[in-house]
């Protein structure tokens, strides 16, 4: 059997309120995702015995057990009754913990990966339990579809089509910011305030995103995380502002940051701005041009 080799693609979030607190410590979202084509590369290969390993050009990501590929390399091999491995190599190219859910990615990549090697021809359909048991972002990457609303903890997935390409210019820090800590801190920022969230906002934002339409989108793009990721990481507030005076009309932080994207009219405006902020921002900022990345048969 040959080396099956597929794309992680990284996800930004276009949207992200916060609608209700759930009995099992969650959060109900509504949030839409757009897949983009910064990706990290997955490599399976055929093992003889039951064994999965992992390894990483990554300097210090763990390849131990609480990985989410092994994770969910054994709930796959667990749940089909598979009784052989597999060799797992990763190239690592979208920020640990940057709020762009690249160890999402990397998860859905593995059922898709090894369903394949182990040839299970399992439909994605069937392997979507398996991701939202792994994590809430992981589903949305089994979608067929470049952009997608979230519900519920953010599993359950609706494409949403029609969506022109859009370009972003994207800024990762240094810093890695725990998903777990954010939304905790976000819950003692409410201390059980109502939550208000105005009827209709997410239609707002998905004519705009129909239209792509910047000074719509403008309106309509919103991250209800941003004032609690920026008391950890001051630095998002001084990245959106730089974005905007850079030429950027819409920016906004991705999941629970702290990456941050502004949306460009094109891929020259987009890469006019990268250079600028290159040019005045600071050595340790990554700083990337990026676009929706489709899926086939969209
Ligand atoms: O589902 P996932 O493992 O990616 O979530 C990581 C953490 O983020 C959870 O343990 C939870 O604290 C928080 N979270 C949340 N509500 C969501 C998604 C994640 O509170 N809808």
């Amino acid at each position: 059997m040959p080396p099956v080799q597929l794309r992680a693609p990284a996800k930004l979030n276009l949207y992200l309120r916060i609608v209700g607190r759930r009995p099992d410590g969650y959060h109900e979202l509504e949030t839409v995702f757009e897949r983009i084509d910064l990706a990290d590369e997955l490599t399976f290969e055929p093992w003889p015995d039951s064994t999965v390993t992992l390894t990483t050009d990554h300097p210090t990501l763990s390849v131990g057990p609480d990985n989410l590929i092994l994770k969910a390399a054994k709930l796959l091999q667990q749940t089909a009754g598979v009784s052989t491995g597999a060799a797992i190599r990763l190239t690592k190219r979208i920020p640990v913990a940057g709020g762009l859910g690249g160890g999402s990615s990397d998860a859905a990549t593995t059922l898709l990966g090894l369903n394949d090697l182990w040839g299970l021809s399992w439909s994605r359909a069937r392997l979507k339990p398996l991701a939202a048991q792994l994590g809430s972002d992981v589903p949305f990457f089994l979608e067929e579809a470049a952009v997608a609303v979230g519900r519920g903890r953010g599993e359950r997935c609706e494409p949403l089509r029609g969506v022109p390409t859009l370009w972003h210019v994207l800024v990762a820090l240094p810093t890695a910011l725990s998903t777990k800590d954010i939304f905790d801190d976000w819950d003692c920022a409410q201390a059980g305030a109502a939550l208000t969230v105005p009827e209709g906002s997410l239609k707002i934002l998905a004519h705009a995103l129909s239209n792509g339409s910047l000074s719509e989108l403008a309106q309509g793009l919103v991250n209800d995380l941003t004032p609690v990721a920026i008391r950890r990481c001051p630095l998002i507030a001084t990245i959106l502002s730089r974005l905007h005076e850079a030429g950027c009309p819409v920016v906004l932080m991705s999941g629970s940051g702290p990456t941050v994207f502004g949306l460009c009219r094109d891929e020259s405006h987009a890469r006019t701005i990268a250079d600028s902020l290159r040019a005045k921002g600071s050595p340790t900022w990554t700083i990337h041009v990026v676009r929706t990345e489709r899926c086939g048969g969209e």
